[in-house]
């Protein structure tokens, strides 16, 4: 009998690379993907998969635990994979609330769904921001899974109190859970208000390109595929009740990135226009991920200039998957973003 995977969130940018990776590598397991579609998700992005008699699609809100609660009823899954959240750290200054319910309160219906109904393995899809920030100046500094949760966003918060939510249902229900902090990701199918994909975006329509203040934060970038190929080894090989950190050693500052992407697509840095600082912007983000290596034998295979190549390539033959993106809603958020920065 085929073992089924309950994946949430399977519609946005890291759970829908994870639910591609299992159908093309795992055919012996059912996905299941459980996903309410907020903004962030395109409706486009799983067009293939469900074509897949393998895979099965539930527009559902994980804060739903009615609704939850049945389909765990009816798909019996024996390992759950938690990626529905809200992701976005500027989304966050502007309005908590549904970081908290969703991030917080989703995880929570989740777990107890796991407890009602039993299963092999609960995961976490979690991040680094946990950790807080590291000094630009000390980069002898990493996060250890062990570094003390110190968080700044009300994003970062949510997901430290969804961290911490997991690990006491590990010890108090025996609940087998894991926990998988990664860096900044990357890669085709990224919702276009996150850096990467925004500056192409915007590049691409010789639009100015809005760097927060000077543009020297730092972040350690993680190609999406190698991320998932981690989230994956932490689930069929990693202790249960442990964290795992999962970086790419691939530090870049956002300038960098920033003239990277106008220099791949031809374009003048004269685009690049500073803008006011985030308020609480962390500093430098740098995972150790030895841990995941050694005990899991994982290790990111994506060098940063073959990700950021393929990456833009992907956008560029894709205008209209991002065109989708920035279509409805999107212009809303990019004045309440943006307007007052200038
Ligand atoms: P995303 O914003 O692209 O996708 C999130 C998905 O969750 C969307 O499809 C959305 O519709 C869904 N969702 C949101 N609220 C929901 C709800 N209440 N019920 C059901 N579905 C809901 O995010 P992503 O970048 O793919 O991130 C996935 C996970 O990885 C998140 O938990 C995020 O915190 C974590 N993470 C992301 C990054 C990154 O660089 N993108 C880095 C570290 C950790
Ligand atoms: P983002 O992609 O939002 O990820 P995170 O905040 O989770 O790291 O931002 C990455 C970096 O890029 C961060 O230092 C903020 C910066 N940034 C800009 O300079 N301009 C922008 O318009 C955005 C969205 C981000």
């Amino acid at each position: 009998m085929k073992k089924t995977i309950l994946i949430t969130g399977g519609t946005g940018f890291i759970g829908n690379c994870f639910c591609k990776l299992l159908l093309k590598e795992r055919p012996e397991w059912r996905v299941i993907n459980v996903d309410v579609c907020t903004y962030a998700a395109n409706p486009s992005t799983i067009k293939e998969e469900l074509k897949n008699p393998n895979y099965k699609f539930y527009k559902t809100d994980i804060r739903d635990r009615g609704a939850i609660y049945k389909i765990f009823e009816d798909e019996k899954p024996s390992v759950v994979v938690n990626f529905a959240a809200e992701s976005h750290v500027d989304r966050s200054i502007l309005d908590p609330e549904s970081f908290l319910t969703t991030n917080i309160i989703g995880t929570e219906v989740l777990m107890d769904a796991c407890r009602k109904y039993g299963i092999e393995r609960y995961h976490q899809v979690s991040t680094d921001e946990v950790y807080g920030d590291l000094p630009l100046d000390r980069p002898d500094l990493f996060f250890h899974e062990d570094t003390p949760l110190h968080t700044s966003s009300p994003y970062s918060t949510s997901k430290a109190s969804a961290d911490l939510l997991v690990l006491a249902y590990y010890r108090t229900y025996g609940l087998p859970v894991t926990i998988s902090r990664c860096s900044n990701n990357y890669g085709p199918y990224q919702f276009p208000e996150k850096l990467i994909p925004l500056m192409i975006d915007k590049a691409k329509k010789d639009l100015p390109l809005p760097v927060y203040g000077e543009g020297l934060n730092v972040r350690d970038w993680l190609y999406v595929e190698d991320h998932c190929r981690g989230i994956l080894a932490v689930i069929e090989k990693g202790r249960v009740g442990e964290v795992y950190n999962l970086g790419g050693h691939n530090e870049r500052n956002n300038l960098y990135i920033v003239k990277r992407i106008l220099a791949e697509l031809g374009k003048p840095e004269s685009l690049i226009t500073h803008v006011a600082d985030r308020h609480g912007h962390d500093q430098r983000y740098a995972i150790d991920p030895h841990k995941a290596n050694v005990e899991l034998g994982w290790d990111p295979v994506t060098t940063f200039e073959e990700g950021i190549k393929k990456t833009i390539k992907w956008y560029d033959e894709n205008q209209w998957w991002l065109d989708e993106c920035t279509s409805g809603d999107y212009m809303n958020w990019l004045n309440r973003n943006y307007k007052d920065r200038k």
